[in-house]
C-alpha cells in the first residue's frame, strides 16, 4: 500500500475552487462536500487526505510536514518566506499586490512615507529596494480606511477587481507583484513521496485553464 498524501487546503472560497481542481484531476473525496464542521477528509483509494486550514496557516502545516502538500496564495508565500517547494501556479485566485493611495497622491521625499498594510515584509522589501524611508503601520483588514482617515499616506494591499479602491477614491500607484494560488510541498515529503506528488502535479496541470 502506498502512503497517503496529506493535503492542506485554504478554507473558504479559494479552497472550494482548488478542491474542485483536485476532484477534476481524479483525487475526489466526496465526504468533503457534505455539510459538516469536520476539518479532515480522506479517500484511501485515491490515497489523499485533505485538511481545511486557515489560508495564512497552510504554508506552516506544509513547512513542518503536518501536510505533504498544500495550496497557498503567492502573497502569503512572499510575506512569510516559509521553507517549502513551490511546485505549480494553479492560475486561480488571481489578483495583484500593489501600492495604492488617494487619487493624484504625490510623495514628498522629505518625509517618511507612512504605509499601512498586512504585508509588512513585502512592503519593507519593496521600499528598501528604492531607498525610500517608510513608517509601517500594521493592520489586519479594511486597509483602505487608513489613507482616508489620515492614518497612512498609502497602502500595500491586494487588488482584485479594483472595486474597493474605486469606491473609496483610491487608485493603484505601483504594482508590486502578480498573485495567484500556488501548490507547495514539504521538502522531505517531496524527497520520499516524489512519484505520488509528481503524479498529483501532473494531473492538476492538466486541469488548469490555459
Ligand atoms: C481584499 C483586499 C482588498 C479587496 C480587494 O480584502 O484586502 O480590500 O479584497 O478586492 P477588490 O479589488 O475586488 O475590491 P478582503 O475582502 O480579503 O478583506 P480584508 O479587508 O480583511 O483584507
Amino acid at each position: 500500500m502506498t502512503d497517503m498524501i496529506n493535503i492542506a487546503l485554504p478554507k473558504g472560497r479559494l479552497g472550494d475552487k482548488v478542491y474542485n481542481m483536485f476532484e477534476r484531476a481524479g483525487f475526489e473525496c466526496p465526504s468533503i462536500r457534505e455539510k459538516s464542521r469536520k476539518l479532515i477528509f480522506e479517500n484511501t483509494e485515491a490515497g489523499v487526505r485533505y485538511f481545511w486550514v486557515k489560508p495564512s496557516d497552510v504554508a506552516i502545516y506544509v513547512e513542518r510536514g503536518a501536510a505533504d502538500i498544500g495550496v497557498v496564495g503567492k502573497d502569503i508565500l512572499m510575506e512569510d518566506k516559509t521553507n517549502v517547494y513551490e511546485l505549480l501556479d494553479l492560475g486561480v485566485g488571481r489578483c495583484r499586490m500593489a501600492v495604492a493611495g488617494p487619487k493624484g497622491f504625490s510623495y514628498d521625499r522629505d518625509n517618511e512615507l507612512r504605509v499601512a498594510t498586512k504585508f509588512v515584509n513585502v512592503a519593507r522589501e519593496f521600499y528598501a529596494s528604492s531607498g525610500t524611508d517608510i513608517d509601517i503601520i500594521r493592520l489586519n483588514g479594511s486597509i483602505e480606511l487608513a489613507p482616508i482617515l489620515g492614518l497612512s499616506d498609502v497602502i500595500v494591499d491586494l487588488v482584485e477587481t479594483g472595486t474597493t479602491l474605486r469606491e473609496n477614491n483610491l487608485e493603484v500607484i505601483e504594482e508590486i507583484a502578480q498573485i495567484s494560488a500556488r501548490l507547495i510541498a514539504n521538502k522531505a515529503s517531496f524527497k520520499f513521496k516524489t512519484s505520488q506528488i509528481e503524479h498529483i502535479v501532473q494531473k492538476l496541470e492538466d486541469t488548469i485553464d490555459k
